[in-house]
This record gives C-alpha cells, structure tokens and sequence, in this order.
C-alpha cells in the first residue's frame, strides 16, 4: 500500500479496492467505536475552508479511538509571522502520526509528503487533487449500485476547476463505465484529463442538461467561486444548471451525488427525492476516512 495519500493517480485499481474493502469493515465500527488507534494523534493543517473533510476525517480518528491536532484558521498560527508550509509541515510531523493537509496550491501535498516523514493525505490541493473525496464516491457508488463497471455516469457542472471531479474522472477510467461531461464551454474538463479518457474509456462532452442522454448517476458540482480569475466569468456561469423538481424530470432514474458544499445547483426541495443521495455519500466520508487511517498507521483489524 501507498506510504502517502497523494492523488488517485498513484493508486491502482487493486490498491482503490482495498480501501473499499476495508471500508465496508470498518462499517461495524462506525456506531460504537474502536481502540484501533489509541494513542494514536493525526493531524489537521487546513489552509482552506472545510465542514464535511475536515469533520469527517476528525470524526474517522476518534472512532479509531485516536486524537486529533490541529487548526483551520491559520490567523491562529505562525503562517500569520510568515512560517513556510514546509516549516509548518516540518513541526506537525514532530506532534503526530499520520497528517491530514488541504491547501489552495496545486502540488503543495505532494511537497508536505517530502518534507514528513509520517503520512501525508490530500485534503485538497488547489484545482488538482481530492483523493480521500474519490475514495468515499467510489465507495457509495458502489454501495448503491452494487458494482462500478456498467454504469453510465455524467459529471455537471465546474468541471474546470472542481478537483473532486479530477479526481474521479483518474479513478473511473479505471472501471468499465461511460462518461458524460456537462459543463459550459468556459469549464469544461482539462485537456489533460479528457485526453487520458480518450485512452481510456467512451464519453462525450455536453453543455445542455436537456441533452442529457439516459444516465445512471449524475454527480453535480458547485461552480468554484473561488478559483476564477475572472469574476465576471463566475457570473456568467454561476446560474448555468439547477436540479429542482421541474428540471429534476430530465434526470429520470439517475441517482444524484454530490461532494458537497452545495450552493444553488440542486435546490433543498430534491433532498427527499429518491434520486438524491448526497448526504449518504457524505456519512461514508467516516468508514472510508477511518479505513485510510487505519491503513496507514498499520493499524488494521
Ligand atoms: C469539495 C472540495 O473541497 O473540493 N468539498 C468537499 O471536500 N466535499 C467540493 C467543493 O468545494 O465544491
């Protein structure tokens, strides 16, 4: 198994299972709890804003029956004096085991994991990579449906910038499934992405919704305010899809996912469709979460 949690790229499909297996144990450990990794202490370094990973992540420890450290607000820390990540990164490797890091620059993961010496995960770096959030797609995904291979799923929405979508378009290409990709024409996937997808499995790319062929899910993601030079830009397409109960009808069957925070792409009225399993996907953030730290700290069942 991997020494860090980087980007889905450096895991192969066998290495993407047995996080999936272990999660699916570590499923009788979620209500009660576990001595797993008592004395145990993971770290939290969030340079960027964060409920469900950051939460979730601190959840998945204290069920393992570990601790957590930390901060989420770097006025609070000697970054505000001016500290490097690498020096920051350096001491948190001192005060803990395994280190959880998100920031908004691309590559600044992989950095922390030259710098420490304990494992380091990807929380989020920038556009790039969202790997543990992959992990937990995958994992409803195949909750839900029972296998990944066969499906047909469409990605809408920020495709651009959105790094949980980077993330699973790595993974997907790994199983046997059909994308569609939904976004305007500003966002659309990285070249880079798509051009590794032509090697790899069928999809196509759409603008319209309403062009949307028969899919079995349709994972929606928030267009990424925050990554836009131009702002103008994010206003232009801010409004692009809306999943309410009108629209909702163009979706048929398809399960809707997404990573979460949500703004105005799915309205509250879809929650208590059938269709939506978001929040679902959300609480398998703690028995995936919980199987990636028990894993690298070499303390599985
Ligand atoms: C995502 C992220 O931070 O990339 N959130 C998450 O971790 N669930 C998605 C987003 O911010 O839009």
């Amino acid at each position: 198994m991997l020494h860090d949690i980087i980007s889905i790229r450096d895991f192969e499909k066998k290495d993407i299972e047995e996080i999936l297996f272990t999660a699916k144990k570590m499923e009788q450990y979620v209500d009660n709890g576990t001595t797993l990794a008592k004395g145990k202490i993971l770290s939290m370094l969030f340079f960027e804003p964060s409920t469900r990973t950051m939460m979730s992540f601190q959840s998945a420890m204290e069920r393992l029956g570990g601790s957590v450290i930390g901060f989420s607000d770097t006025s609070t820390t000697s970054v505000k004096k001016g500290e490097t990540l690498i020096d920051t990164v350096s001491t948190m490797d001192q005060y803990s085991d395994v280190m959880v890091i998100r920031n908004p620059l691309e590559g600044s993961a992989r950095l922390a994991a030259e710098v420490a010496e304990i494992p380091v995960i990807n929380a989020g770096d920038g556009t790039n990579q969202h790997p543990t959030q992959t992990l937990l797609d995958l994992y409803t995904i195949k909750k839900e449906f029972g296998s990944i291979d066969g499906l047909k799923i469409a990605m809408v929405g920020d495709l651009k910038y959105g790094r949980t979508v980077h993330s699973l378009a790595y993974a997907l290409s790994m199983y046997n499934v059909e994308l569609v990709l939904v976004s305007p024409r500003e966002l659309r996937m990285p070249e880079d992405i798509t051009e590794h997808l032509k090697d790899t499995i069928p999809y196509i790319e759409i603008v319209a919704l309403e062009d949307l062929p028969k899919v079995d899910l349709v994972y929606v993601t928030r267009i990424q305010k925050e990554r836009f030079g131009d702002p103008n830009e994010y206003e232009r397409t801010k409004n692009t899809y809306r999943i309410d109960k009108n629209s909702i009808k163009l979706l048929g069957n398809a399960k809707i996912m997404h990573p979460l925070p949500r703004v105005s792409e799915i309205a509250r009225e879809v929650d208590t469709s059938p269709n939506a399993i978001y929040f679902k996907q959300a609480r398998n953030g703690i028995p995936v979460r919980m199987a990636l730290i028990a894993t690298l700290l070499e303390v599985l069942p």
